[in-house]
Order: C-alpha cells, then structure tokens, then sequence
C-alpha cells in the first residue's frame, strides 16, 4: 500500500504527540515540555522529553528522538507504514481510498498480499472443505476449538505436488514472488510444486499482525521427514525478528505487565485458548537479542517456560543471559516431566497451569538446582566451575545494587565468602567488558554529535559567537510561526549561513513556508533522511541550556507570538550586526597588513559601507520594517 504524504501528515497532525506516548510512557508536565524514563534505556530519573508544540520527542541520555511514527517504529519494533497504520485505525482515518487512488503498492505491501491471499486458502482448505476431515480431526484430537482455529489462521495444505501451484495461477498470484516467500519451490526442470503438501498450517504473524510467513507440521509423524517446515527469510520475515503469538499477546502483556516464553507453536495457542494470552512462543530458533529487544518493549518481566528435556534446559541457559543483558527480569518456571505447556494445559487445566507459573524460581535458583541434580557439588573440583557457572549470568546484569544482592544470596546459599564471589564477578565483569554494551552504544552517538559540532566549528572558521547566534536562528525557524519565517529568510538568504548543516536546515523551512506547508518540527523531520541531521535538529530544539534570555520577564504581559518576533528582530539583528563586525575586524586586519596606498583606500571605503549598513541594522525594530 502506498499512503499518500497528505494522509500521512493529516494523520500525524490528528494524533497528538503527547497522547500517543503517555499510552506507553508516564508523562509529567515540566515547563513547556513532557518528560518520563526513556523507554529505549534503563534510567532512573527522567531524560526523556516530549514537546507538544514541536510534536517530538528526545531522549538525553540515549539521543533517540523524532516525530511520533518514529516514536511507534522504535517502541514497537515495526515499519514506518505499520506505524501509520496503527494511528489511522485509532483515529478512525481512512487510508484505503488512497490504496485505490495510488494503485502503486511498495514490494513489501504485494509480498503480505500474496501471504494474505496465500493464509485464506489454507484457513478455507480446513474450514470449509469436505474432503479434509483428517486435518480437522486432527485439530479435535488435540483440543482445538473451531474459534481458535480461525483466530490464529490455521489452515491445511492439500497432499499432492501442485494445488497450490494451480490456485496461485487460477488467481494471478505472481509465482516469482511466491516462490521467494517460500509457498512455492521450482524444481532444476522449472517445474513448479508446493512447499508445505498435506500439513497442517501456521500463519507467521508480525507484531502488527500481518502474515509475515508459515509454517507447517506433519499431520502423521513419518520417519525421515521433519515435523515442522519454515517459510525462508525474506523481505518480510526475519526469522530472529519475529516472536510468534506476539500480534495476539501484547495487549495482555502489557496489561499483566509480564510475559511467558514457550518454545513451540501449539503451546501457545493451547495456552491462549485455556484464556492465558500473555505468551510468546520462540519458536524452533535459540531466543535471539532482537526477540529480547522487542518483548522489552511490552514488559521487562519475563517467565521462562521450556521443556524440561535438555535441550529445553539448555535454552533457558542460552536466554537467561540474553535477557539478563537488556536488564529484564527472569524467573524461570518448570513442568513435570513428559509434559509441554500444551500437554500440561490440556492435561490439567489452567488454574494448575497458573500455579506453575506462581512457583517460577529466580535463575539463580534454577540453574543451582541444575548443577546441583547434576551433582556437581558433591564434587569440589566441579564445585568450584558451577560457582564460576552461576556468577557469569550475575556480571551480565547493569544494576549494582541488583548484583551485590544476588551475590548475597549465593554466598549464603552455598556458604561461601562474599569476597570470593567478588572476586569471581569481577573477572566475569571484565571478560564481559569487551563485548559492546549498551553504555557504548550511547557513547557512540554522542562522538557523532561530537563530530558534528566540529564539523560546524570547521566550517568556515567563523567565530564561536556568529555560529551560537546562528543556531538561535535556526531554533527560530523552528518556532512554528510563518511570519518569522518569512522575516528570517527575508534578512538572510540561504547561502549566508556559515554552518553547512544550517543552511540546510534554512533550505528547508524556508521552502515549507514558501509552499505554505504547516511549519512544524515533527513534520519537516520527516524529509530528512540524514541521521546526523536529524540528530543536530533534535538538540538544537531540545536544547537544555538555552541561551536566549528570558524574554517573557523582559516584555511582561506580551502574548507569546509577539515575543518572538520581538526575539527574531533582535537575534536577526545581533547576528548580522556581528557579522559585519567580523567583516570590519578581517578588513582592518588587512589595512594594517597591506602597503598598497591604493588598496588601504578601497578597503577604508569599504569598512565605512558597513558601518552604514550596521547602523541600518541596528535601527530595524520590527518586522514590518
Ligand atoms: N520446530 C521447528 N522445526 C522442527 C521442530 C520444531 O521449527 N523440525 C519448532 C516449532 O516452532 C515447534 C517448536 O520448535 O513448535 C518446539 O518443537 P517441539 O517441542 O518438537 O514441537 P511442539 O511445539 O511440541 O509441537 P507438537 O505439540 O505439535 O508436537
Ligand atoms: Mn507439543
């Protein structure tokens, strides 16, 4: 689907700033600007801002910022059109006059038709067709309602080598396409089969809920063919990316502020269906950092629910550190023997399933009741790995204070010194050290906007004072107001900036006026494609320490709009006066250095002309003028 730049800015207006992100993070109103604890990085007193007026936010301490789609796609992990998406359905706009209108569609926006088009035929082949009654037996001998079926999308792909080959020809489905989204496979001859013949089907939802890929499961378990096949990687799916189940969670997740992580599919619809719909399933792959990136975003506090064979032992392991790295809270819940969470669900019910999760254990806990069933502390050489074993997850964990309580407990636990276990958590902590953390990663971004403001000062070896008045300038811009605007660009045109990134800027705002556009942060962002840029833009407008003076104590009583225009005249004013106080300094410099008679002549002549000029600039007082 292609959206109109009309529609995206008529929703974007619609959907205040402010409104949007108190759903996701509390906002306190602090002078003209909202502020809360960053949803992008631990902090424990507030960096992040919200401006109303210039519809964006900005995050001190991580400098992650933007309009309000960007504040969705970064929240929610999803594409800047599911972000418009997501707005114009809560604000009721409707955006599919434009789809017709436009008729040009974006690649990806074909391949989640082709999906779509793709899902209902095996959701139809299940449902509706008399002769696959053994996949709907199939779905009654595990306990799965009719209703479950079609909220997950289940369907079942007919046996045989091409009935889906023939419906995607039947329908125009375009077969390239189809083929790399895995629905069709091309044999050496060219010949064309289906992926998935006679299993049952798992549509593969986004966060959004768009079919992004399937799966496919055996009916009857054969010898030497897997149980489940994958849709490949492609423009829409990436694998580590997804976590299934999630589009039907995350409302509950958000709502219980907790999460249950299950490995497999039918876990988590037989889970969903006994009425416990905070869950995600990983799903076949190791838990990956961008799974844990994206659950964060919906709650830090996570139950590990895998199976109790060893593998699923080991994959808790994997993902306690993981998780442990982006600072969530883990607790680790485990099932008798023989069972999975849909077994178990099914065997015993949900208020049993409940107690299990109630009588989750810290990691800690479980990974000492693992070495220990292991027997590792019977034996004091292993004694002292399974310490080493147990300390390496604690050093993984930012908080301090957090640590040192967990040392506490393992000292106690195991009877052993605090200072040993100091000591074994420091080299944990240094080894861990040369991976990149997130610290870094905040580092990071601040030599970028280093660099830029370098790159300014480098420019054009102007002085300090004509750039920080140029900058004021430029925050003006910025204002929101069209009369200053206009009053700016009519004082300075566009080359007369000494920073290249502020002529830019000027180009920019400058052009929005002239095509009468509204003039506002949140919107004019959105046609900058330069990180660096954006980021320079995001400081100078969330600038802490302003340097303008305080007007509203110098015109008491003025209304706002006044007062900045009151603040452009006399900034514009300064900066120009400043400037050709710098021109006259460089000429007299050159008087001084020149022997030529002749030239001094020109060059006093040219000296006095700007001081006429200085002079006309000192007597404007308004904008009329
Ligand atoms: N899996 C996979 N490919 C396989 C086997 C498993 O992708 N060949 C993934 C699936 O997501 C599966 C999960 O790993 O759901 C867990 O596997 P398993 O425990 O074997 O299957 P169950 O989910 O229990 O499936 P079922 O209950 O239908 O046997
Ligand atoms: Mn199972």
């Amino acid at each position: 689907m292609r959206i109109s730049e009309n529609k995206i800015e008529e929703i974007r207006i619609t959907a205040n700033i402010v409104d949007v992100i108190s759903e996701y993070v509390q906002l306190r109103k602090r002078g003209k600007n909202y502020i809360g604890l960053c949803p992008f990085h631990s902090e424990k007193t507030p960096s992040f801002t919200v401006s109303e007026e210039k519809q964006m936010f900005n995050c001190f301490g991580c400098h992650k910022g933007g309009n309000v789609y960007k504040f969705l796609m970064e929240y929610e992990k999803i594409s800047f059109i599911e972000s418009v998406q997501e707005l114009a359905q809560k604000y009721g706009i409707n955006i599919e006059l434009d789809e017709e209108s436009s008729g040009r569609q974006s690649e990806q926006e074909i391949l989640y038709d082709i999906n779509t088009e793709a899902a209902r035929y095996f959701s139809n082949n299940l449902l509706n067709h008399p002769e696959t009654e053994i996949a709907r037996e199939y779905f009654q001998k595990r306990k799965i309602k009719p209703q479950t079926l079609r909220s997950f999308g289940l369907g079942y792909a007919f046996p045989g080598w091409d009935h889906f080959v023939n419906y995607a020809q039947e329908r125009k489905i375009d077969l390239e396409r189809a083929i790399a989204l895995g629905l069709i496979g091309q044999s050496t001859d060219g010949r064309l089969y289906d992926k998935f013949p006679g299993r049952i089907i798992f549509p593969i939802f986004s966060p959004n809920g768009r079919v992004v890929a399937f799966a496919g499961r055996i009916i009857e378990n054969k010898e030497n063919a897997a149980k489940y096949l994958n849709s490949p990687e492609s423009l829409i799916y990436i694998k580590g990316r997804i976590l299934y189940g999630l589009s039907h969670a995350k409302d509950e997740i958000r709502k219980l502020d907790k999460a249950i992580l299950v490995e497999g599919y039918m876990d988590l619809i037989s889970l969903h269906q006994s009425g416990i719909k905070n869950v995600v399933a990983v799903s076949g792959t190791a838990l990956t950092e961008e799974q844990v990136q994206l659950l964060s975003r919906y709650t830090k506090n996570v139950v590990l629910l895998f199976d109790a064979d060893t593998a699923g032992i080991k994959a808790s392991m994997r993902s306690i550190e993981l998780l442990l790295k982006k600072d969530m809270e883990i607790k680790i819940a485990s099932l008798p023997a023989g069972e999975d969470p849909d077994s178990f669900v099914n065997n015993y019910g949900r208020e049993k399933f409940e107690e299990v999760i109630k009588k989750a254990q810290n990691f800690l806990e479980y990974q000492s009741a693992y070495f220990e069933s292991k027997g590792m502390f019977d034996d004091p050489s292993k004694t002292a790995e399974a310490i080493r074993e147990l300390v390496k997850p604690v050093s993984i964990i930012n908080d301090e204070l957090k640590r040192s309580l967990l040392i506490k407990t393992i000292a106690k636990k195991f009877n052993l010194r605090e200072k040993l276990l100091e000591n074994e958590l420091d080299k944990a902590i240094q080894s861990a050290g040369k991976q990149i953390t997130n610290e870094e990663r905040i580092k990071n971004k601040e030599l970028i906007k280093k660099n830029v403001e370098t790159k300014l000062q480098n420019d054009k070896k102007i002085s300090p004072r004509i750039l920080r008045l140029e900058k004021e300038i430029i925050k003006l811009l910025f204002e929101g107001n069209k009369e200053v605007v206009e009053y700016i660009s009519s004082r300075i045109p566009i080359e007369d900036f000494s920073a290249e990134a502020h002529t830019k800027i000027a180009e920019l705002v400058y052009n929005a006026c002239n095509n009468n556009e509204e003039i506002i942060a949140g919107s004019l962002i959105e046609k900058i494609n330069n990180e660096e840029l954006q980021l320079f833009i995001r400081d100078l407008i969330f600038d802490k320490y302003s340097i303008s003076r305080n007007w509203e104590d110098i015109y008491p009583g003025l209304p706002h709009e006044k007062i900045l225009q009151k603040i452009s005249v006399d900034t514009v004013k300064r900066y120009l006066v400043e400037k050709i106080n710098y021109i006259i300094k460089i000429n007299l410099k050159l008087i001084e250095s020149t022997e030529d008679e002749n030239e001094r002549f020109e060059l006093m002549k040219l000296i006095s002309n700007l001081e006429k000029e200085k002079m006309k600039v000192k007597q404007e007082t308004n904008l009329e003028s």
